[in-house]
């Protein structure tokens, strides 16, 4: 068993968060092969807060080496969780969980270490988390999820941007509640049901966000001895156990990154396969590139394979939550349309910040017209490379699928967004033979070789 979070490792994380090397990508090559697909980060993060809730060891496995699941470990190590790592393993101690105050440098880095909170108050009877504020793509309130644990018996107070919450009266238990949420928030149901696994007696959320990611939450904490029926579903009953015992885990595929790499066949007109992937949890995105002119096939339970198609035509798509077109592919989906005979239209409702990825695809040569949340894609011939910067995660990863298509030499800046949530991107599309290389600014003077 590898020991503790090590220095060496330390590095190599500090790395990630702040790599400030650039991708250079020469486009228009095809590409072939298969394709492995990490876990997936937006499992891998509730599931490490969920260990929280039991008062034995966890073992999670497929968590994807990323700089989101490092600050993740940071704040439950910061509570006082032991973490052991080994490779894409993590043993998690949660039996000396006893600091109910989650850090503010590391919630203001990870919006997704606040969702926390439910599991420290349920086991603690008091949590302590900062107000994570907005972020590149919108607002982002926890409107939902305070209410959710005011509901469910506790005190909550916001004074100087921290989230305090505490449980009145001696028995410090939740009390199980009726909940309905304004809107079907990943974020705000994950908190929830965590928080309620423990309380006393029975929570109905309903309204309740059907993500797989939520429904793998689920999975997990009934793994541990928890009560839950209905996850995946509007509506969500928790029965409140005592306690929550030891698991051994493996999370589901990254369907994002899935999602990603599918486009990555299409837009280079390339036959690969990936997997591991869960093909339910793809089914808007698979029958939008179906309806561009997309060829996919299930090749076996858990691969799908994308086909050289014929010309990519127009589609219409909003983005919803699950079982709709997930927010997450809309940028990448973008780069798509941005090739694709005739006018698209692609409406963003979950979020109301995230089209900053179209003026650098308009620097690539794409001709997308933006009014509030709503773009008009009109498809060009090709795309032509150009110096390039990514401004989140998914806006990041549109951006290096459009060079992958573009004629001539890209300059990607960005890979601090990238690392968040994509693990070895640069490598595994090495590996499909993209031609794209990592520099390192500190070692500028490096000469490349002229025959990439
Ligand atoms: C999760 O964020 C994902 N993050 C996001 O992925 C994803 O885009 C989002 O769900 C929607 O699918 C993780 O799972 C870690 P929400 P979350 O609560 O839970 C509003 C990526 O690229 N809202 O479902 O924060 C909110 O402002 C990331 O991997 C409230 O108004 O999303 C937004 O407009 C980005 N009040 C909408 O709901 C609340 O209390 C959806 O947010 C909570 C949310």
């Amino acid at each position: 068993m590898n020991q503790q979070l090590n220095s060496i490792e330390e590095t190599e994380k500090q790395k990630l968060a702040t790599d400030k090397s650039i991708l250079k990508i020469w486009g228009s090559s095809r590409l072939q092969g298969n394709v492995n697909i990490s876990g997936a980060k937006n499992s891998a993060l509730p599931a490490m807060a969920a260990t929280l809730l039991s008062s034995e060891v966890c073992r999670l496995h497929q968590i994807p080496c990323l700089a989101d699941i490092n600050t993740m470990g940071k704040v439950l190590s910061a509570l006082g969780a032991k973490i052991k790592q080994n490779g894409n393993t993590l043993d998690i101690d949660p039996r000396d969980l006893d600091n109910p105050e989650a850090p503010y440098e590391l919630v203001r880095k990870l919006r997704a270490s606040f969702f926390a909170i439910g599991p420290i108050l349920a086991r603690l009877g008091v949590a302590r988390v900062p107000l994570p504020g907005g972020c590149a793509i919108g607002a982002r309130p926890v409107d939902l999820h305070v209410r959710g644990l005011q509901a469910l018996g506790a005190e909550v107070h916001i004074e100087h941007g921290m989230v305090n919450a505490y449980i009145s009266g001696s028995k410090k238990k939740l009390q199980g509640a009726k909940i309905y949420l304004d809107y079907p928030s990943v974020g705000a149901t994950e908190t929830l049901m965590m928080a309620a696994t423990l309380a006393e007696g029975e929570t109905i959320i309903e309204n309740a966000a059907q993500e797989p990611e939520v429904e793998d939450l689920a999975n997990l904490c009934i793994a541990m001895g928890a009560n839950i029926f209905g996850a995946g579903t509007k509506t969500i009953v928790i029965s409140g156990v005592p306690k929550l015992h030891s698991v051994d885990y493996t999370i589901i595929p990254d369907r994002i990154e899935a999602g990603t790499f599918l486009i990555a066949g299409a837009i280079t007109n390339s036959d690969i396969t990936i997997s591991p992937v869960v093909p339910k949890h793809l089914s808007a995105v698979i029958s939008k590139l179906k309806s561009v002119g997309v060829r996919i096939i299930q090749e076996t339970s858990d691969s799908l394979r994308v086909l050289h198609g014929e010309t990519l035509k127009s589609t219409d798509i909003d983005t919803q939550p699950y079982p709709g077109f997930p927010t997450d592919m809309q940028a990448p989906f973008m780069a798509l349309l941005s090739v694709c005979s005739g006018s698209s239209s692609m409406t963003e409702t979950v979020f109301e910040n995230r089209m900053r990825h179209v003026s650098e695809l308009n620097r690539m040569g794409a001709n997308i017209r933006v009014k509030g949340n709503h773009a008009i894609v009109q498809g060009v011939p090709k795309l032509s490379a150009a110096p390039v910067v990514g401004t989140d995660l998914r806006a990041s990863a549109a951006l290096i699928l459009a060079a992958l298509a573009a004629e001539g030499e890209t300059t990607f800046q960005g890979l601090q967004h990238l690392n968040r949530g994509y693990e070895q991107l640069d490598i595994k599309l090495q590996k499909l033979g993209a031609k794209l290389q990592k520099v390192d600014l500190v070692k500028e003077n490096h000469t490349f070789p002229s025959s990439i």
